[in-house]
């Protein structure tokens, strides 16, 4: 199928190697021209293990494109995602001015025929309906500045262009992420209309057969089609829940240090309950990185915006918060005074295997440390390794 992938961060760059990988014609738009220039070359701007090599064979195969040229995109692409960034706003609020620029120049240049446009970025729930509108807007400024006075939806007729938008939120993790894409969970797809799900079904059908899986004896990925409200919703509850246990066994740890308990021990053992599962069990300075802050406080924003009052995602926060703090105590519980001191910092990625720095617990560490009066020394093997991509304070 012909896919154009707008935005090649983490999600966009991966979805776009995995899809042409696994045979699909793939156009990949960013508007970091730089970024353009390096991919052009077979190289990934990027860590994520094995998207190199992913990349490499797809181009050669003549199956992956790279561009800065949105209007080439569009109209090569059957299936358009966006991709692109949804950082949170200081009011918590996730920043949707990405999204909404693709959408609007999707609009600008649709041409004729059928497509289908998928969010792939974690957009706020309602934002489905929001992005058809945002296209048919840039539908609507086109032919303004052409012929003049025609709404969008006209213009959608006048132009012989029909469209549709799917939800299609990712799971994938930074540090696995092309791993990830062939072997996920499931698939989740939400939409209204039956021939956008038909189309996303016909894309993902490799992925779901298993052919470039770990383990082609499993059975099919399961796929949940439901409406968009719903798989907009998905992402975050998924998020949400994921944040929550890991600030449970962070309260549990720190219970367990002022009872003499172990917490290593605790979380084998409540693990072991098929209830409960061992994953995320892990006590330590809580979550960071570029998606747990901010869906957990774009979700919480959402359920304040019809008067609800999210206690237990307030608290998840709170105790991640908390966490951070507990660190910095135990150190001058040690070392009494820090003013002076050279503190070592191991790992500085919020999880190991990835260059993504962004809202990484060490550095609110860092800032800590630094206004205490200690000296960091910090080091990364990674972020040694691949130069700071992402800027690093002093
Ligand atoms: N990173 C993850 O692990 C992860 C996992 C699941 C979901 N998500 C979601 O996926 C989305 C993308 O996340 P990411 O981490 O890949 O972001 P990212 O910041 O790594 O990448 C975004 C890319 O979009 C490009 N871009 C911005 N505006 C553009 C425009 N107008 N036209 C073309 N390109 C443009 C940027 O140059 C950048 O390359 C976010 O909504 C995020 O919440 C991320």
């Amino acid at each position: 199928m012909k896919v154009c992938v707008i935005g090649t961060g983490y999600v966009g760059l991966v979805t776009g190697a995995c899809l042409a990988h696994s045979g699909h014609h793939v156009i990949c738009v960013d508007n970091n021209e730089e970024k353009v220039k390096l991919m052009k070359s077979g190289q990934s701007p990027i860590y994520e293990p094995g998207l190199s090599e992913i990349m490499q064979g797809a181009s050669q195969a003549g199956r992956l494109e790279f561009t800065s040229d949105l209007a080439m995109g569009v109209d090569h692409g059957d299936i358009l995602f966006i991709a692109v960034g949804t950082p949170a706003l200081p009011s918590g609020d996730s920043d949707t001015r990405y999204v909404e620029a693709v959408a609007r120049g999707i609009g600008k240049h649709l041409t004729e025929g059928y497509k289908v446009i998928v969010n792939k970025s974690t957009v706020p729930i309602g934002s489905g309906d929001w992005v058809r509108r945002i296209v048919l807007d840039g539908i609507e400024d086109r032919q303004k500045a052409g012929e003049g006075g025609v709404s969008g939806e006209e213009a959608l007729k006048k132009i012989n262009a029909e469209f549709d938008v799917v939800s299609n939120p990712e799971f994938l993790r930074e540090c696995s992420a092309v791993y990830d894409t062939f072997n996920p969970d499931r698939i989740v797809l939400g939409s209204n209309s039956e021939k956008a799900i038909a189309m996303m079904q016909e894309l993902y059908l490799p992925i779901v057969e298993r052919k470039f899986g770990e383990d082609r004896s499993l059975p099919p990925v399961p796929v949940v089609v439901t409406d968009l409200s719903s798989a907009e919703m998905i992402k975050y509850a998924a998020n949400a829940f994921l944040a929550t246990k890991i600030s449970f066994i962070n309260e549990v740890a720190n219970i367990c240090d002022k009872v003499g308990a172990d917490v290593t021990q605790v979380a084998k053992g409540i693990g072991l309950d098929s209830r409960i599962g061992k994953k995320f069990l892990q006590a330590g300075i809580g979550w960071g990185g570029s998606c747990f802050p901010k869906d957990v406080s774009a979700l919480i924003h959402t359920a304040k915006d019809y008067n609800y009052e999210t206690e237990l995602l307030n608290a998840a926060v709170n105790v991640n918060q908390r966490q951070r703090a507990i660190a910095v105590d135990k150190l001058q519980q040690e070392l009494k005074i820090l003013k002076g001191k050279v503190v070592g910092l191991l790992g500085l990625t919020f999880k190991p295997d990835t260059d993504d720095l962004r809202d990484a617990p060490s550095l609110i560490l860092m800032d800590e440390l630094n206004r205490l009066g200690a000296k960091v020394k910090a080091y990364d093997p990674i972020i040694s390794q691949t130069g700071m991509r992402h800027g690093l304070p002093g």
